[in-house]
């Protein structure tokens, strides 16, 4: 997983206090009144023949009104029907001490197999350090006989895996579940703050009944979670009508690019493009309050870009020093772009306005001042600025949900305190917001600091391109601008929700999971949902053409998780994983049904 915000994890920011929000203007305010009048005004004039009685008018009028005024509509709670007796046979199952306990220790014994990715290995093959994949093959075989036994096994790019659940009827796109069998390193210095070893796999049952270690929340539970469901559906005798197929990565901790892009490639050969009916990967999880439980499936996910710049200008003796060195331009280069951040905009087709929105409409913690703010913010742009500056303020994740962001990561330049630096170099790291481009972001760039570079009399090599008149034979130095790794990505397309089958096959199935879930936290409360975006990169960056219905969810209560992912003491709630599997088993068992797919 990849740097979600803290906003998709359900951490509530928008919560807080309360909001002083401005009066608005008083034509604002006459607004509902003025269209009342003329939608009255309206049906009298269209239905001129029919007496209306004014009490009935009225409240004709009224329901229009809070209809729209619904601004996050929610599909109700999604139950298999004709295997509904089978799925309560499977929830028995799952409460019982046997299941538990067996299900405990797949997740343990993944754990104690460290498929560590590291920055820096060499594709399958070439590289020692993949050989621990094979470990944890041969684990995942001897822990899920029948997926072995029935389900087709392909091994993409050696140790990518993917299985193929054949189902009786072709006619039904197949449904993809992919996790990553990978997982982060551990900081060395940090090995013993760890509560329980990082690879132990501990189960600490009876005293806090977590499951320690690395991978335990990022994303092994998605792995077992999902091999769980179908051994456990398996071993009921279950024939999925639907087609299922189950694809893990290798190196998502690292980009995919040995893994995702292999098994996409095998996918797009062997089923076509656009084959698949959904597609669910780790992402956005879920978070119970008081009051209500939110979930937060990722539709969305930025850009990324790491756009290098280098500087070079002639050498010498740095007893004789021209006023600017190129580590000296490169500096001016650093302040001129930080000087100029990208600003951050709230726009309503944004994933965050909608958020807001779902979570004004449903979750009674927001301050009625926030919740009237967000309602009028749909239609009147002088609230969407009110709310703009507002979230601007209170919500640190308002600038990375809402813009483009920038950091220079990565500085390079000199060798020698007697010789002047004839390169110095750095990257940007860029993270695209949803509505802008690859294309975008280079003008943006070029325009930033082609003045600086003029400045210093240096030519600018652009993205390939000579930009502005001077030539680099006749410069000082040379600015050259490139893609760091060619590795540019766009935005993510937005996965359609609203009247989207999928979207409300996802949706009913995890509101339906959480409101008949068993824990006592959850009881009683409703479930809704509010879309969420990755500032970061899953796997699915690579996976676009498999299916249009991309989801980035993993069903993980955010307090199922001791410290987080990627840092000391990662572990999660041995309850948490029941709620998993709870949740593939209905999603597998819904979308075998539901006429919500393809
Ligand atoms: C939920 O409660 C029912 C009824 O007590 C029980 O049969 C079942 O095993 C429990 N399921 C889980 C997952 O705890
Ligand atoms: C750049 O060129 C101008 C005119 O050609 C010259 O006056 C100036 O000193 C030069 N600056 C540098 C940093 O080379
Ligand atoms: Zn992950």
């Amino acid at each position: 997983m990849a740097s979600w915000s803290d906003r998709e994890r359900g951490e509530p920011a928008i919560f807080e206090a309360s909001v002083k929000t401005r009066k608005l203007s008083l034509v604002t305010r006459a607004l509902p009144l003025v269209l009342l009048c003329s939608l009255i005004g309206l049906l009298l004039r269209v239905y001129p023949g029919y007496v209306y009685d004014a009490g009935d008018l009225l409240s004709y009028v009224q329901a229009v009104v809070s209809d729209t005024a619904d601004t996050c509509p929610q599909v109700a709670a999604l139950a298999p029907s004709e295997h509904s007796s089978l799925l309560e046979e499977l929830e028995e199952d799952y409460g019982t001490e046997a299941f538990r306990l067996k299900v405990f220790e797949s997740l343990g014994g993944a754990i104690r197999i460290p498929t560590v990715a590291y920055d820096d290995l060499l594709p399958p093959g070439q590289d020692a350090r993949w050989e621990i994949f094979s470990d944890l093959h041969a684990y995942l075989e001897n822990r899920f006989p029948l997926i072995h036994s029935h389900l087709r096994k392909t091994s993409v790019n050696t140790y990518a895996l993917v299985y193929h659940w054949q189902g009786t009827d072709d006619t039904l796109k197949p449904m993809l579940l992919t996790a990553h069998q990978d997982v982060v390193p551990i900081e060395p210095l940090t090995a013993d703050e760890w509560v329980h070893p990082p690879f132990s796999g501990y189960y600490d049952g009876g005293k806090g009944e977590w499951i320690w270690g690395r991978g335990s929340c990022d994303d092994k539970p998605g792995l077992i979670g999902s091999l769980t469901t179908v051994e456990t559906l398996l071993e009921k005798g279950f024939q999925p009508r639907r087609t299922v197929v189950l694809a893990y990565g290798i190196d998502e901790e690292r980009g995919g690019i040995s893994g995702a892009t292999a098994i996409r490639n095998y996918l797009l050969e062997t089923y076509d493009e656009n084959a698949f009916s959904i597609l669910v990967d780790e992402g956005g999880g879920y978070s119970v309050s008081d009051h209500v439980m939110m979930a937060s499936p990722g539709v969305a996910e930025k850009g990324k870009f790491d756009v290098r710049m280098d500087i070079t200008t002639p050498g010498g003796h740095s007893s004789i020093p021209p006023p600017h060195t190129s580590i000296g331009m490169l500096a001016t280069i650093i302040k001129q772009l930080e000087a100029h951040p990208h600003s951050a905009h709230l726009r309503r087709e944004s994933t965050y306005f909608q958020s807001l929105q779902c979570q004004a409409a449903h979750d009674p913690r927001v301050p009625a001042s926030l919740r009237t703010l967000v309602k009028q913010a749909t239609t009147n742009d002088k609230a969407l600025d009110r709310l703009e500056l507002v979230m601007a303020g209170r919500d640190r994740m308002f600038a990375p949900m809402c813009g483009t962001t920038q950091a220079v990561d990565i500085i390079h330049g000199g060798v020698k305190t007697n010789a002047l630096p004839e390169l110095a170099w750095l990257i940007v790291n860029h993270r695209l917001d949803a509505f802008s481009s690859i294309a975008d972001l280079k003008a943006r760039v070029i325009q930033t600091v082609t003045p600086v570079a003029k400045r210093f009399n240096l030519s600018v090599d652009a993205f390939g391109t000579l930009v502005g008149d001077l030539e680099p034979e006749d410069a000082y130095g040379q600015l050259r601008i490139f893609d760091a790794f060619g590795t540019a990505l766009e935005p993510a397309p937005v996965t359609p929700m609203g009247e989207s089958g999928p979207w409300q096959l996802l949706s009913g199935t995890i509101i339906g999971a959480l409101e008949s879930s068993n824990r006592t936290s959850y009881s009683g409360k409703k479930a809704f949902i509010a879309p969420g975006m990755s500032t970061g990169n899953t796997d699915t960056k690579h996976y676009w053409k498999l299916t249009k219905h991309i989801f980035r969810y993993g069903h993980m209560n955010r307090d199922d998780s001791y410290n987080g992912a990627h840092t000391v003491n990662e572990a999660v709630k041995a309850e948490g994983l029941l709620e998993v599997i709870r949740f593939f088993t209905r999603l597998i068992l819904n979308g075998d049904e539901s006429s919500l797919l393809e």
